[in-house]
């Protein structure tokens, strides 16, 4: 069991360049969307993350070839040998999940296990279900595993009743293939999104709306491949940002996509923080005085909720009182009880986070729940006075490439212990 130990100080001043890597969330979806063509798709900008591993762990148990090199990766799925995912692998990754409606599209039936319960809460696949049932799959549900089966898939006009990234990713990839014209309404548009429906137009998709609550995909009868890059990750991003404005530091971030990230640079800005944007740049300058203030998540270009344990770090140094209101997922304060022990002044009500500021923390030993959270706790152990030992340091590693490197470059006193 790897750990986070830092050295934390009330005085820390990060400063320095950091370089963002290629989003996560961004890379899942389109490694899944190779299912759909015998021919090879190469993605650069790819970060190494631990998701992205287990990722073509799954893609070679489904009969992928690929080859990952620094920032690279190409893959080739000549035949899809095995049609399932075991819940071994979606059990690790909830996002493992995004290769159902490919390989239903192009081979015509997909096994994937039922993800189950999440540290963050419920989080059901039915609209991912509901949408393939309308594109005309057959979907039986037995001993934890989900089968989709159809012969052909068929347009459909299909509404979302809630705003879901991953159904919108899986709805969308099916539908390329499917017979005649698919309208999926409600979609998702976060960039990562918008970034899959680039490389599926790139593969040869006919898509229009990209980015936009309404989508019409017209099936073509195959895929081909395509060399696409992966956009800058803007939860990373952001989570430096809120390290720069959180120790009043001084940080440029590089090969960042600014217009990604609009609703976290306001928030910043209404903390006191001086962030300026240039292309593929942002410079922030932390102020001495953090404002308080309140924050709700919503779906993109709303706040997200990835940021939103980062965030709640912040407030605890702002003056006043600070609400967060969660309203993606219906668990998603795991954080809070770790930062309590660091000294923060929180309470939970439903999905209300309130945060009393300024507190002065000091270094404990905690434990990380979820990715997120994770980052979190590290953002805290900057800034809470003595050594902080974050545990379970693996989720960290799910989503951030390096990020202990990437913040000792900064002038953090952190290092990994293993064992
Ligand atoms: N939902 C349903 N039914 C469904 C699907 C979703 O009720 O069939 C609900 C969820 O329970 C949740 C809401 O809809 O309350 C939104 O879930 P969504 O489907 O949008 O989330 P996701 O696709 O499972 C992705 C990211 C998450 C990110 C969310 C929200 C990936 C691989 N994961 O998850 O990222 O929090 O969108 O933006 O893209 C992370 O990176 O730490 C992370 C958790």
């Amino acid at each position: 069991m790897e750990k986070i130990k830092i050295a934390g100080r009330d005085d820390l001043k990060l400063k320095g360049t950091v370089r963002v890597s290629g989003s996560k969330n961004a890379v899942l979806p389109a490694i899944a969307a190779s299912l759909l063509t015998r021919d090879k798709v190469e993605l650069g900008n790819v970060p190494l993350v631990k998701d992205v591993h287990t990722m073509l762990t799954l893609m070679k148990g489904l009969g992928a070839d690929f080859h990952l090199r620094r920032n690279g990766l190409s893959l080739e799925v000549k035949t899809i040998s095995s049609a399932e995912a075991t819940y071994e692998l979606v059990r690790a990754m909830r996002a493992s999940i995004l290769v159902l409606g490919p390989m239903l599209a192009r081979s015509g039936k997909a096994v994937v296990a039922l993800p189950g319960g999440c540290a963050i809460g419920l989080r059901p696949i039915d609209l991912h279900m509901n949408g393939l049932q309308k594109l005309g799959a057959n979907i039986t549900l037995k001993h934890g595993y989900i089968t989709a089966e159809a012969t052909q898939l068929q347009g459909a006009d299909i509404t979302f009743e809630k705003k879901t990234v991953g159904g919108t990713e899986n709805l969308v990839m099916a539908a390329c293939l499917a017979r005649g014209e698919t309208v999926l309404r409600n979609c998702a548009r976060e960039p990562e999104v918008v970034n899959l429906c680039s490389l599926l137009v790139k593969m040869g998709a006919k898509i229009e709306g990209l980015g936009e609550e309404t989508m019409k995909i017209q099936g073509v009868a195959e895929l081909g491949g395509a060399v696409h890059d992966i956009i800058p990750d803007r939860i990373e991003a952001g989570t430096f940002l809120v390290a720069g404005a959180l120790t009043r530091g001084n940080l440029l971030l590089t090969e960042v996509e600014p217009s990604h990230l609009i609703t976290v640079i306001d928030k910043l800005r209404i903390s006191g923080a001086k962030v300026e944007v240039k292309k593929n740049k942002i410079r922030i300058t932390g102020s001495e005085v953090i404002r308080s203030q309140d924050i709700t998540t919503s779906p993109y270009p709303g706040f997200p909720t990835d940021m939103q344990a980062q965030f709640m770090v912040l407030m605890t140094r702002a003056s006043g009182t600070s609400i967060i209101t969660e309203t993606i997922f219906e668990r998603r304060f795991s954080h809070v009880n770790e930062l309590l022990r660091l000294g923060a002044s929180i309470e939970v009500s439903g999905d209300k986070a309130i945060i009393h500021g300024p507190t002065k923390m000091s270094g404990a030993e905690v434990t990380a729940t979820d990715l997120r959270a994770s980052a979190s706790l590290i953002l805290a152990g900057l800034v809470a006075k003595g050594w902080t030992v974050v545990n379970e340091v693996e989720h960290i590693d799910r989503g951030y490439e390096n990020i202990e490197g990437k913040l000792r470059r900064l002038g953090a006193d952190i290092e990994r212990l293993s064992g």
